[in-house]
């Protein structure tokens, strides 16, 4: 069987945790570089990534690579690739994306032009014609140069995959879904224990919680690019898609709990929780994290507090640390994993974290907080 290289772009720090998920689903990782990760499959695993990948940006199918230090060795190089497998005649190939680090060639639109020519004239070649009618189904071409080595991909997801589908309209400051998906992966949570994301916000860690524990697959609500190629026959699309539904959990031992002081978002959160199909399995409540108390003694917190990005919104922030550094020290059991970009938050919350792990919201550089409780013993109930 000859088969396909796909690459799943990731934020930096991601890498382990989304090889761990790859290998999970079945696939071999090839390589894993900065922020990529590369993995082998058939067409169907182009279905099966996009549907189920939690923590990647999106699946590219790798067409080539080479090294290149001149636009003529570019366009000669991407030229010779079989764009053909891939594109039909009718196909629209744009040039989408390309970023380039580290090279000789720099300006990312020649890069773009240049290449866009190159496949022009690749599938001329072809399909023995002039020219192209680009009406069909698209197949966005992704670049990436980083020191003089050029890999050419299409881009099989279109909209990126932190897009689930669930969150049409957002708050202020919402967490991508794919990093709070990450979160959840960095913590040994699972069925049966409970979770409480005191700043919910729009409730995209209790969401993306709820959809791990009950397996559903991330991409179930939305739809991808690839589904339209015609190398990926339809059948493939809706195989892949029961599979994912028969292999949705409905259990009854599901406890999440998202809280936030402003009730605006909290009517957002529940409405961003039925859209994923989750919300029976989610208790939000408009609540000041001050007055956080629970009757359990074992429990989950993942959150996503303000960081005070605003000068004048710091001291309220660091305020704010301090508070509930008093409140989760009177949950004795509980276990607490905090994102932030304030440099000193274990200063302000009044306790050094048990370990720190450097995580990218986007750009910006934050470090996740990690503060292990105590085992449950395994005959403890959730009393809520
Ligand atoms: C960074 S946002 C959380 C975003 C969320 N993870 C999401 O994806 O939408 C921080 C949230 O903390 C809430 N907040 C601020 N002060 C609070 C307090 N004292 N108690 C509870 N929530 C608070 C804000 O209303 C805001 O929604």
């Amino acid at each position: 069987m000859s088969y396909i290289e796909l690459c799943a772009p990731c934020g930096f720090g991601l890498e382990a945790i989304l090889s761990r998920e790859i290998k999970d689903l079945g696939f071999e990782v090839s390589k894993v570089e900065d922020g990529r990760v590369y993995f082998l499959s058939d067409e169907s695993g182009i279905a099966k990534a996009n549907l189920w990948l939690r923590t990647g940006e999106r699946v590219l199918v790798k067409i080539g690579e080479f090294y290149a230090t001149s636009f003529e060795e570019l366009f000669q190089q991407t030229k010779g690739l079989p764009w053909h497998e891939w594109i039909p005649k009718a196909g629209s190939f744009p040039a989408a994306k390309a970023a380039s680090v580290k090279s000789k060639l720099f300006s990312t639109s020649d890069i773009q032009s240049i290449v866009k020519k190159a496949v022009v004239e690749s599938l001329k070649m072809k399909y023995n014609v002039n020219w192209f009618s680009e009406t069909g189904a698209t197949y966005p071409i992704h670049i990436f140069v980083f020191k003089d080595q050029v890999t050419l991909y299409l881009d099989s997801t279109g909209m990126a995959l932190h897009k689930r589908g669930y969150r049409e309209i957002g708050s202020a400051a919402p967490i991508r879904e794919t990093l709070a998906a990450t979160m959840i992966s960095l913590t040994p949570w699972k069925e049966g224990r409970l979770l409480v994301d005191p700043f919910c916000g729009s409730g995209t860690i209790p969401i993306e919680a709820a959809l791990k524990g009950l397996n559903i697959a991330p991409g179930l609500k939305r739809d991808f690019i690839a589904e339209k190629w015609s190398r990926i026959p339809q059948k493939i699309w809706d195989r892949e898609r029961q599979e994912a539904e028969d292999k949705i959990i409905t259990s009854q031992d599901i406890h999440i709990q998202g809280y936030d002081i402003d009730e605006k978002v909290i009517k957002v959160a529940r409405s961003n929780a039925k859209k994923a199909g989750v919300e029976e399995y989610i208790h939000f409540q408009q609540r000041d994290v001050r007055d956080f108390s629970s009757k359990d003694k074992y429990g989950f917190i993942v959150t996503n507090p303000p960081y005070g990005e605003r000068l004048d919104d710091i001291k309220t922030v660091e305020k704010l640390y301090a508070d509930m550094g008093k409140v989760f020290s009177s949950l004795d059991n509980w276990s607490y994993y905090i994102i932030t970009a304030h440099e000193e938050f274990e200063r302000f919350f009044g306790k050094k974290a048990d370990k720190k792990r450097k995580l990218y919201n986007g750009m910006m550089k934050t470090d996740f907080y990690q503060y292990f409780g105590p085992k449950p013993p395994k005959n403890d109930v959730i009393k809520l």
